[in-house]
């Protein structure tokens, strides 16, 4: 970075398009969710920012980098998913969350996916936070409700035939521990002929209960709907929130299949002495199991950052345990000593949860450190001139416009806000 006042930013994404999970990751039903994308696009008409596309940073070579840059920032966010290390989560039918919401948002490396919604009616999603709502919410909604928005057409097309009308969404502690939040909660209740199953109501607190408000307004809620439910039979689709209750095996329709048949599910005690309406009270195996038959489950118990190749070189130890950069307020230490010029911000910065607005604050923040650390210094590094003849197929601003116009234009024919490209050649091509 030069001067304070002409400092240029480029900014490295890996795939053509810019958005990260604004675009691959949130809901589609969600579009309100999405406009956040008007402020980036503010940010990125300034002549002195550099949106380069089609460009994987692991593949430049940090060490190279560093050499042109008196500042890099991490945020290449959480690109890997959580596993549960129970027997046969691989099994067919079995899908990560991020799997099959990158497969309806369009995200290239998940257009084959082609999850099987037809095998059987119950799909089971293990976690309860807002990602395993959304799923639910999408698995149930019917596609009158989502044709209009940007969702991948071939998800469109295998949501339309899909035989599901069940779905559980199981937490491993109780409905005072589960992180979703009020609003996604809401949002599924509502949804049209779905019949929500009430909450056993020993798990939740009397009115008089104190509690933090975000748990009070869950709590309320559930009670509420819970004394108020009545068993509709004329509703077709049903969702359930199961609480105390972790899988220990997904089990194969026969000894020598790979398609999944059914899920053991061990129930689950609160600890000795842990209050139940607290948070972060923890849970035991009460050694009791059952089963439940199924041949859809989604694992949703979180994403994972990974390091990126190359970072031991600038003397960044990863923190694998966390999946994060070691740092303090966005300065990437190593053993408490800041690495100059290194930064971090978003998933990758403080872990894989938090809502855009809090990743912006976030992002904020670590700008404003970095100001403050190369205020007044001069720098005659080149940047991204350095680099730009190696890499012919980097995509720029206009060429995102580009695919944007387009893929706005192949949406009006269907009807819908956009169609996203399904590959990461489609793109290219309208760029041709
Ligand atoms: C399924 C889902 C739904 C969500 N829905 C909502 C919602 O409705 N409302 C809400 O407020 N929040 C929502 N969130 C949270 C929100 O998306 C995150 O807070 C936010 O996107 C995190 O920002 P980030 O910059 O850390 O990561 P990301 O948004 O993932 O951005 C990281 C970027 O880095 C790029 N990248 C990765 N690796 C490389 C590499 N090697 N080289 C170059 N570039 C690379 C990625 O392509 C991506 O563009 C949702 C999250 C998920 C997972
Ligand atoms: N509409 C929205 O605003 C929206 C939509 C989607 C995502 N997001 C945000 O994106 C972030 C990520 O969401 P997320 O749903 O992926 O993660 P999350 O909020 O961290 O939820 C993960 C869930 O998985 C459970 N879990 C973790 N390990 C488990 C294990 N080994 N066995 C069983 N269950 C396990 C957790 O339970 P424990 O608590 O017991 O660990 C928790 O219920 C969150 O901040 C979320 O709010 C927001």
């Amino acid at each position: 970075m030069a001067k304070r006042h002409d400092a240029i930013v480029d900014m490295y994404e890996k795939l053509p398009v810019p958005f990260g999970l604004v675009r691959f990751g949130v809901a589609p039903d969600h579009p309100e969710v999405k406009n956040c994308q008007d402020r980036f696009t503010e940010v990125a008409s300034s002549p002195r920012f550099n949106f380069i596309g089609n460009f994987d940073m692991g593949k430049v070579g940090l060490l190279e980098l560093r050499k042109q840059y008196d500042a890099i920032l991490f945020a290449y966010g959480a690109s890997k998913d959580r596993e549960l290390s129970v027997p046969g989560e691989h099994l067919q039918g079995v899908y990560s969350a991020r799997a099959f919401v990158g497969w309806y948002n369009g995200l290239p490396e998940y257009a084959s996916l082609s999850p099987d919604l037809q095998s059987g009616d119950t799909a089971v999603i293990i976690g309860q936070g807002n990602v395993a709502l959304d799923i639910a919410r999408i698995l149930l909604s019917g596609v009158e409700r989502l044709k209009t928005t940007d969702i991948a057409a071939n998800a469109l097309d295998t949501l339309s035939s899909s035989k599901v009308t069940k779905v559980h969404v199981i937490g491993r502690r109780g409905p005072l521990q589960a992180s979703f939040t009020i609003k996604e909660l809401r949002e599924l209740m509502q949804l049209l002929d779905i019949q929500f199953k009430p909450v056993p109501l020993h798990l939740l607190p009397g009115l008089e209960q104190k509690l933090p408000r975000a748990q009070k307004r869950i709590s309320d809620l559930l009670r509420n709907h819970s004394n108020h439910s009545s068993n509709d039979n004329r509703l077709s689709k049903s969702m359930n929130l199961d609480f105390l209750q972790s899988p220990i095996s997904f089990n194969a329709d026969s000894d020598a299949g790979n398609k999944l048949a059914s899920i053991t599910l061990s129930h689950n005690r609160y600890k000795n002495g842990n209050d139940l309406f607290d948070a972060s009270a923890g849970v035991e195996s009460t050694n009791e199991n059952d089963t439940l038959k199924t041949s859809l489950a989604f694992r949703s118990i979180g994403y994972k950052s990974e390091p990126l190749p190359g970072m031991q070189d600038l003397g960044i130890e990863f923190d694998l345990r966390k999946g994060t950069l070691p740092n303090v307020a966005g300065r990437v230490v190593n053993g408490g000593n800041a690495i100059p010029g290194l930064y971090c911000a978003g998933w990758v910065k403080r872990g894989p949860t938090g809502v855009i607005a809090t990743t912006m604050e976030d992002a904020f923040s670590t700008a404003e450190i970095i100001v403050s650390d190369w205020a007044g210094k001069a720098s005659g590094k080149p940047g991204w001139e350095a680099l730009r003849s190696r890499f012919p197929h980097a995509t720029d601003w206009d060429d995102w416009l580009k695919i944007d116009a387009a893929e706005r234009e192949m949406g009006r024919a269907k009807g819908k806000e956009r169609e996203k490209c399904s590959s990461v050649d489609q793109m290219l091509n309208i760029l041709r």
